[in-house]
């Protein structure tokens, strides 16, 4: 079911969204080379916790039998690990790598869910070029995100201005709406066909996350059971915000 949330609910849904925006800033300003991932995740979840709000992603389940939950309070993806790398002490920044960092706040029973991917020190063009597209079809993307227009015509931007630049989504993962759960329905590609899927209508909230490879799309999970990785270790970002669907523009509710 897609959720339609209240006045009272979008409220709450912006509180939580403003912290995990935080966090994000708090993790911005410590990135440099030799910080590990482990360090970063414990400055992501104080940083949610001085703001009353808790990390949703320390004990998400998996959909997967044996596998055990999320350990980390964030997810810290390095270079070719397109997401949900574990934090961890031996993930030690080097100058030159990029990093997603995507993490969720939850405050009074809400979820708000953003991801960045950064430079750690001098990175190479094709790396700042592979972040900025990917940044940017977030954006293409929203310019879609109206009262009246489908899903469909947001994925469609998303999957046309990646490839128009050279680089490949990743089929496999998808952004979601979210509230008090932080996957609700509908699932929204990366990629697909303009004027198909559900109308968009004010109240919805939506997280919008392109997962972008410079090189091949296909994919394998690590022996950790959560990390993904490109089969040709090429370089991938992915870039998320939580938005709010209006009457007239999207709100970006991560960004302040
Ligand atoms: N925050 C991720 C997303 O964008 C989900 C992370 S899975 C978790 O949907 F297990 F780490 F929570
Ligand atoms: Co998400």
């Amino acid at each position: 079911m897609v959720t339609i949330k209240s006045k009272f609910e979008i409220e709450k849904m912006r509180e939580a969204c403003k912290i995990a925006n935080l966090a994000q800033k708090a993790v911005e300003k410590a990135i440099k080379p030799g910080i590990s991932t482990y360090d970063l995740d414990k400055i992501a979840e104080e940083t949610m916790r001085a703001n009353g709000a808790i990390p949703a992603e320390k004990g998400y389940p998996s959909y997967q039998k044996g596998v055990p939950d999320f350990p980390g309070a964030i997810c810290a993806s390095i270079n070719d690990n397109i997401l949900h790398g574990i934090p961890s002490k031996f993930g030690i920044l080097q100058e030159g790598d990029i990093i997603s960092i995507d993490l969720v706040a939850y405050k009074d029973g809400f979820n708000g869910d953003c991801c960045r991917t950064y430079k750690v020190g001098k990175i190479t063009e094709e790396a700042q070029n592979l972040i900025n597209v990917t940044k940017q079809a977030f954006f293409e993307g929203i310019k879609f995100a109206k009262k009246g227009n489908r899903l469909g015509d947001i994925s469609h931007a998303i999957g046309e201005y990646v490839e128009k630049n050279g680089f490949a989504v990743i089929k496999e993962f998808e952004g979601h709406g979210i509230g008090r759960e932080m996957h609700e329905e509908p699932g929204i590609p990366n990629y697909g066909k303009a004027g198909r899927g559900i109308r968009l209508e004010p109240g919805m909230t939506l997280a919008i996350e392109p997962m972008v490879v410079v090189g091949n799309p296909e994919i394998y999970q690590g022996e950790d059971g959560w990390s993904i990785w490109t089969e040709d270790e090429s370089l991938s970002a992915h870039y998320e915000n939580t938005i709010l669907i209006t009457e007239k523009e999207p709100e970006i509710l991560t960004l302040e």
